[in-house]
């Protein structure tokens, strides 16, 4: 079995991040979202991931992972030249899945399960294609499906009245089926091809399409606001207390907290669960549960708690406390004690500063 990871999106919602980085390589808990289902697919056994990036971010993939050799995967990329919908994703990675078998998994999710299993119970129910589903509270936002008695009888993309509470998560196994699907479709009212039209071609031919109803927590990163929830769920599961930098006797460390090496922290409260990277510094300040600091971080007579600080971002002398941002990679926010007391800004494009 392959896996073919879908990353070609444009992450929009998560400017100015993405103007810098494909959402799928923003890091959650100090490592990037595609790691997460990376690991995952190895776990399941599976060696050999195409990963469907878009021109304009094929490079940083490439980069990053290069030909997957490193961490144990043999890595292939596909382009998508325009961002025409899952299935039109299937389509043009034809040719690397040769036929085969394959999970496919939406790049900016997050699921904690056990995709072994998964991979297991497609191969014993001998299905055409098998979707992982989950309760949700507000399905109109998903694709969602129809059970019973085991089969799924119905999927629909963004019900306006949805006949279940059933939300497709995005990973799903096909056999080669799915190219009579993916070939038989029309464009969505969102002039996307949906592989959730694909899906419902294969149950409307009678094929065999089962699913696994999952209720862990499952994320779709979409939004910056995912991405916080998403750092204190990974956090939430933090099960080490490692700290090789630097701690004053004068700092205080609580709870599950992991500090990486050439890091220092002075006269500070820690209070796990937090992850803080490599060569950070952190003074006089409070760190408070399920945030995540990257590299080269300085954190100086501060207040933050539940947010992520990328790499070489610095926050000086903040009198208020900070609580469910995010600092981009070598942002910086402090104030100056010099006259006027005036508010200065150089701020980027698509930014969001909230004051009080
Ligand atoms: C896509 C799928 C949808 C699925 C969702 C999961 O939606 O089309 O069926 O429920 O991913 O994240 P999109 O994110 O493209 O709106």
């Amino acid at each position: 079995m392959k896996a073919l990871i879908l990353c070609a999106g444009k992450g929009t919602r998560l400017r100015p991040l993405t103007f810098t980085s494909a959402k799928h390589l923003i890091p959650v808990a100090n490592k990037p979202i595609l790691f997460y289902s990376l690991e995952m697919i190895k776990k399941a056994g599976i060696e050999e991931v195409g990963i469907v990036v878009s021109p304009d971010n094929k490079k940083e993939f490439v980069n990053r992972l290069g030909d997957g050799k490193e961490i144990g995967l043999k890595i292939s990329y596909i382009v998508q030249t325009e961002p025409k919908g899952l299935a039109h994703a299937v389509k043009v990675a034809e040719e690397f899945l040769n036929g085969e078998e394959f999970l496919m998994y939406l790049g900016d999710n997050l699921i904690k399960e056990d995709l072994s299993g998964f991979v297991k119970d497609f191969k014993a129910g001998k299905y055409d294609a098998y979707i992982l589903l989950t309760p949700v509270d507000d399905p109109t936002r998903f694709g969602v499906a129809v059970v019973k008695e085991g089969k799924v009888v119905r999927v629909i993309e963004k019900p306006k009245e949805p006949p279940s509470n059933l939300a497709i998560v995005g990973v799903y196994i096909f056999n080669s089926k799915i190219f009579e699907g993916v070939n038989n479709i029309k464009p969505s009212w969102r002039g996307e091809l949906e592989i959730t039209d694909a899906i419902g071609y294969l149950i409307d031919k009678g094929y065999n399409v089962g699913a696994r109803i999952i209720y862990g927590w499952w994320k779709d990163t979409g939004k910056p606001d995912d991405l916080i929830d998403a750092n204190r769920k990974i956090l939430e599961d933090l099960d080490v207390r490692f700290i090789r930098g630097e701690v004053d006797s004068a700092s205080i460390i609580q709870g599950k907290v992991y500090i990486d090496e050439d890091t220092t922290i002075i006269n500070s409260v820690i209070r796990g669960p937090v992850v803080v990277g490599r060569r950070t510094r952190i003074v006089n300040t409070y760190v408070g549960p399920y945030t995540s600091i990257g590299n080269e971080v300085v954190l100086e007579n501060c207040e933050v708690e539940n947010s992520i600080i990328l790499d070489g971002a610095a926050l000086i002398n903040i009198n208020s406390r900070i609580d469910a941002s995010i600092f981009g990679k070598s942002s910086v926010v402090s104030t100056s004690d010099g006259k006027p007391r005036t508010l200065k800004f150089v701020v980027g494009d698509h930014s969001k500063i909230r004051l009080i």
